[in-house]
């Protein structure tokens, strides 16, 4: 096994008995730290007799990547479950993802899925160690129960039980007959990606399984080696899957047109990819420069040299819609490259889209950019939202959120009304239940079709929009 940072760590699983009540994070870490002190002194006496327990107290694992490290700065890491049992503790290089800490806790219950809050906040595994709060001093594992994620492709299904195991069903071209490596899908299985006929299983250990249509990507074999560990993402898109490993290298395969063959831009992903993004034919990685690379078909996104020059830093976001790339940077602007029909081309708005942007969505063909004004911009294919002329008005201020169905989509405003433009089969006209979306939604959510609003405990539980 090779590790992926330097970590060393201490299981301590079942140091202490649940409590009733849900006490505070910090009353639990403190907590914590005395029934350990306790525990240690009698630690000796006991040491003999629960050797299985001891073992597992003890299980000291220290991984060691040879230059890895020259991060200064160290972070003494608790991870506690929400009933105050102490899981693991450690201390870990800032330069290290949160995925490392996920590892821990899978290590500590194998076969069983997690997720890391901070407060109440929830951890992305491909978010930086030091970018993290600095009093970050311990964070709570919740376990999940159940089934704990299903994943569609094309025709078939794929769901991530929380011990770990996947099961398959729909048509064996887009996945549903896993039957080849069945027995990777036992446990151990974090994630499940699809793309439109094959899945990718990433596993605990950072090992990636694939199955399905082998040409789009359910037979990883020509890279297979490459996949044995340190797996921290994985992308997928119509027929192609990327992988990005934890030292920050990218690995593709499946229909090269689409992305499975990036050897042209191989040599800028050997290190420092913090992130792929993928939309039905290319992808784009962000780097830890702030720059991107992007790869697949030139026509979708895959070729971003017309804006290369303003790709090589500064970008903190990069969203995709079907066919086109938009990238959001740190000055607030907005850089567009892709399909011209579909956003690609943002043009016709390019002198709003300077400064202020704070958050851009995309649809299938559109892109909407709201400002920190709140203030929203579109551009795009016009019929699925790309023009929001109709409704212009009413996002010049106020809008805090927008989310995109397929052809269309909805801003929540701050006065708790809803706005919807695009195509009028996925949800862009609300006309029938306006007058209930005038006030009190708290949250937007759309499929494919349609838009659903969360209206607050004052109001209506739930509300469909368009069906
Ligand atoms: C833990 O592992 C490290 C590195 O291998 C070693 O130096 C240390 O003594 C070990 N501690 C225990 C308690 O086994
Ligand atoms: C699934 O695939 C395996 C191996 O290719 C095959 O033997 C089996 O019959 C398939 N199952 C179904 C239900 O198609």
């Amino acid at each position: 096994m090779i590790p992926f940072c330097y970590v060393v760590f201490t299981l301590a699983v079942g140091l202490a008995e649940a409590t009733s009540k849900q006490p505070s994070p910090s009353m639990i870490y403190l907590r914590m730290k005395k029934k350990k002190k306790k525990l240690m002194l009698s630690k000796n006496n006991k040491m003999k007799k629960n050797s299985k327990m001891q073992k597992k107290k003890n299980n000291n694992i220290t991984n060691n990547m040879a230059s890895s490290g020259n991060d200064g700065r160290m972070l003494d890491i608790t991870l506690v479950s929400m009933s105050g049992n102490e899981i693991s503790e450690g201390t870990w290089p800032g330069h290290c993802k949160a995925y490392e800490l996920f590892q821990a806790a899978y290590r500590s219950k194998p076969g069983f899925l997690c997720k890391l809050l901070h407060g109440s906040e929830e951890l992305d595994p491909q978010s930086d160690l030091q970018s993290l709060h600095k009093d970050l001093g311990h964070l709570t594992v919740v376990w999940m129960a159940g089934v704990v994620q299903v994943v569609g492709s094309a025709r078939a299904f794929a769901a991530v039980k929380s011990d770990g195991s996947v099961i398959t069903w729909g048509h064996s071209d887009s996945g549903g007959n896993s039957s080849l490596v069945e027995h990777q899908l036992q446990e151990g299985v974090v994630q499940v990606v699809g793309s439109s006929w094959a899945f990718a299983a990433v596993k605990s250990d950072g090992s990636v399984f694939t199955w399905g249509h082998s040409d789009p990507g359910g037979d990883s074999s020509l890279v297979e080696h490459q996949l044995q560990e340190g797996v921290g993402q994985v992308v997928g898109n119509t027929g192609a899957f990327a992988a990005v490993k934890s030292d920050g290298s990218v690995i593709t395969w499946g229909y090269a047109a689409e992305g499975g063959d990036s050897a042209l831009v191989e040599h800028q992903f050997q290190e420092g990819v913090v992130q792929v993004v993928g939309n039905i034919r290319a992808f784009a990685a962000v780097k830890s420069d702030r720059s991107v690379i992007t790869w697949g078909d030139v026509a979708s996104g895959g070729d971003s040299s017309r804006v290369e020059h303003h790709l090589q830093e500064g970008v903190v976001q990069v969203v995709g819609n079907d066919l086109a790339f938009a990238a959001v940077k740190s000055d607030g602007s907005v850089i567009t490259w892709g399909h011209s029909d579909s956003g690609g081309d943002g043009s016709l708005v390019e002198h709003r889209l300077q400064e202020g942007v704070v958050q851009v969505v995309g649809n299938t063909g559109a892109f909407a950019a709201v400002k920190s004004d709140g203030f929203v911009i579109t551009w795009g294919d016009a019929a699925e939202g790309g023009d929001s002329s109709l409704v212009e008005h009413q996002l010049q201020e106020g809008v805090v959120q927008v989310v995109g169905s397929a052809r269309a989509f909805a801003a929540v405003k701050s006065d708790g009304s809803v706005i919807t433009w695009g195509h009028c089969y996925d949800g862009g006209d609300s006309s029938l239940v306006e007058h209930r979306l005038q006030e009190g939604v708290v949250q937007v959510v759309g499929n494919s079709w349609a838009f659903a609003a969360v209206k607050s405990a004052a109001t209506a539980p739930a509300l469909n929009i368009d069906s």
